[in-house]
């Protein structure tokens, strides 16, 4: 089939289109009704269908000759070891896991954290959770207590599960006062914390309370599946917004792993039995798609790596595991081959690998530059594809189907719109823009299976952020044009939203953080080019009057502070004192504007400006610390 009778198809009979995948899943009770609306008048995929993702993950492979394949291979340069986990012994680790939780008191709805680095554990908490019918909210191990505590809040876990600690390439990350930090800070209180034991750090634990892993798995009773509708949430994954408060995202079972097992074949073109690997964390989306579901409802090898793409040990260690592994797919963010591309520009690690099983790169997570994508592709000889998606969507709204008709690329371009997304250009009165106009990147309504319905608590804020700039439509924030072949171009973020070395971070967050600090009457922090992280923030700070702190020490107080409530992740590391921002006569600060001159761009005055000199102010002080680009 080609891809443009797949997506006319997808478009036109979604319904049809849609019911025919699902097909593809062993349901406890197939869906009838496909595509409905909720009480909140939400389109919804296979509400009355019955299901559980643990069960299609795991038990479904090993009822189906499947059992001694493997599920997962861990790969951990910090810390040596390697290990492979067949189906069979993956499923009952997930089903005495379920047991642990159960026993804890973890029922169908019930929501666990998990906070955990790159081990087979944090799958078996998550495959667990989902065996229960209940909900994992997995956070990322670099994210600092204070964040961990806002999670804690808004999801109100009955149980936390973690490890003592992660480890970054030589350093290691003790997760156990973290964990405790964030729960003193939290107002709910999670009931237990299950604690696994790692040989680099002893977590202290404390009695009543926390359980330890290998001690509770001893002895516990297995737990079956638990039956859930389909649109009965899954997850829920905390992601940047404009404001401090992240989003949670909400993930449903049903869409989701309709979506999972169809983008396996259809965009990445793997079967049951191909090694399937996302460089990634399990704290972000790819992480839940790509590395722990998507592969594993199809059948594939998953690959657990704990490690970085250069120093553990070299820049050859992406080209190490896919050959010593076999990987059909490897999948990272464009920030980790430059990284590569920074230590080894010629590729000549590459020489000593073979690396005639991989077929295909992919990388998302932010814009591919087209430099990074040549490289790739030249030093490799492989086809890089770029596909652009968000948490909120949980697979590719853009991209180019490999298991269907493989596209000519474009570099730069993010190639055409998936299936079930109707993608569209939009002007800011919300009319459809021809070809070769830049404007906001929209989702005609309804949105495909996985999508998000809500946002965890706040359905108000989903309906806000995402509904009603564009009436039937669903605003990705992100901007872009098609050209007049359909491809997608993403340009960029029109909001305070910023990609630092593909992790997704909100300037609006560190704004009230740097805002807090004594010394500090205003700031504004953008986004500005980085040539390895993509994107870097920066701090631009008036001081209040009578202030008495020399700049450097001012910075190094807001970088601590920034570290501190979010974590080293946020790469926040740079904050420049100013005289004045370019601001609005109503006072709204012109970030956009500042955006711009730093990334070199023209620009024009707006109308609306205080005071037009403040912009020359501004240029003279980024050229000054060296903050343009051109
Ligand atoms: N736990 C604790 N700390 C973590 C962490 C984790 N899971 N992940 C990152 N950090 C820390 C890092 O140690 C670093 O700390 P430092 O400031 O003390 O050095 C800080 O957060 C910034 O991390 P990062 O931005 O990742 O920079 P890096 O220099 O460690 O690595 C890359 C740079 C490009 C190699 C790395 O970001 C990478 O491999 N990216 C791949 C992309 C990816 O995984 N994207 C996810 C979506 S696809
Ligand atoms: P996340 O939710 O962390 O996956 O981040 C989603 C955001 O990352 C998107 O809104 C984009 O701004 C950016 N992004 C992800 N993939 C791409 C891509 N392939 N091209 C351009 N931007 C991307």
């Amino acid at each position: 089939m080609s891809y443009q009778a797949e997506y006319s198809k997808s478009i036109n009979t979604p319904e049809d289109f849609w019911r025919e995948k699902a097909e593809d899943l062993a349901w406890f009770k197939q869906p009838e009704q496909i595509l409905s609306k909720d009480a909140n008048g939400i389109d919804r995929w296979f509400a009355d269908g019955e299901l559980n993702t643990a069960y299609l993950a795991l038990d479904y492979h090993v009822e189906n000759g499947r059992a001694d394949n493997t599920a997962i291979i861990y790969d951990s340069p910090v810390t040596g070891q390697k290990r492979k986990i067949s189906y069979l012994e993956l499923r009952d680790d997930v089903a005495k896991f379920a047991g642990v939780l159960k026993a804890q008191g973890v029922e169908k709805g019930d929501r666990v954290v998990i906070y955990m680095p790159m081990i087979p554990e944090a799958l078996v908490a998550m495959l667990a959770v989902a065996r229960l019918g209940a909900v994992h909210s997995v956070v990322f191990g670099g994210f600092a207590p204070h964040e961990l505590a806002v999670r804690i809040d808004d999801a109100e876990p009955k149980v936390m599960v973690s490890a003592s600690c992660g480890i970054e390439i030589s350093k290691v990350i003790e997760y156990k006062p973290m964990l405790d930090q964030a729960i003193e800070k939290s107002a709910h209180k999670p009931s237990s914390c299950i604690v696994l034991q790692r040989p680099e750090a002893e977590a202290s634990m404390i009695e009543g309370r926390d359980l330890d892993w290998t001690e509770a798995m001893a002895t516990a009773e297995p737990a079956d599946c638990v039956p859930v509708k389909g649109t009965d949430p899954l997850y829920i994954l905390y992601t940047s917004g404009t404001t401090g408060k992240p989003k949670g995202v909400v993930r449903d079972n049903g869409g989701h792993a309709v979506a999972m097992k169809y983008s396996m074949k259809s965009v990445y073109n793997v079967e049951a039995g191909d090694v399937f690997w996302a460089a990634s964390d399990v704290g972000w989306v790819v992480g839940h798609s790509y590395i722990v579901y998507g592969p594993l409802l199809a059948g594939c090898t998953t690959i657990v790596y704990e490690g970085k793409p250069v120093r553990t040990p070299d820049a050859g260690a992406f080209w190490r595991v896919c050959e010593e592994y076999q990987a059909k797919v490897l999948f990272s963010a464009p920030t980790a081959f430059r990284a590569i591309k920074k230590e080894d520009p010629e590729g000549e690690l590459l020489a000593n690998y073979d690396l005639s099983n991989l077929k295909t790169i992919f990388m998302a997570g932010e814009r591919l530059d087209p430099p990074t994508y040549h490289w790739t592709m030249e030093t490799t000889g492989k086809p890089v594809i770029d596909h652009w998606w968000q948490t909120e969507t949980g697979w590719a709204i853009c991209g180019n189907m490999t298991g269907v008709e493989t596209l000519t690329p474009k570099p730069g371009s993010a190639t055409v719109p998936m299936s079930g997304f109707n993608v569209q250009i939009l002007d800011p009165e919300g009319n459809e823009l021809p070809a070769g106009e830049q404007g906001a990147v929209a989702i005609k309504l309804p949105l495909p299976p996985s999508c998000l319905p809500t946002v965890w608590g706040d359905h108000e804020r989903f309906r806000t952020g995402y509904l009603t700039d564009f009436p039937g439509y669903y605003c990705s924030g992100d901007g872009g044009y098609k050209d007049e072949d359909g491809y997608v171009f993403i340009m960029g973020r029109t909001d305070d939203v910023i990609n630092v070395a593909g992790h997704r971070l909100s300037t609006g967050e560190m704004e009230e953080i740097v805002a807090g600090h004594p010394a500090v009457a205003e700031c504004a922090v953008i986004g500005i080019n980085d040539p390895l992280k993509g994107q870097q923030p920066i701090g631009f700070v008036l001081l209040k009057n009578g202030a008495e702190i020399e700049d450097d020490q001012l910075e190094s107080e807001l970088v601590g502070l920034v570290r501190k409530e979010i974590g080293a992740v946020a790469c926040f590391k740079r904050a420049v004192v100013v005289d004045r921002l370019p601001k609005t006569r109503s006072g709204k600060i012109l970030r956009k504007l500042m955006r711009q001159i730093a990334d070199g761009q023209d620009y024009s005055v707006p109308s609306t400006i205080d005071d037009p000199t403040s912009l020359s102010v501004m240029e003279d002080v980024m050229s000054r610390n060296g903050l343009i680009t051109e």
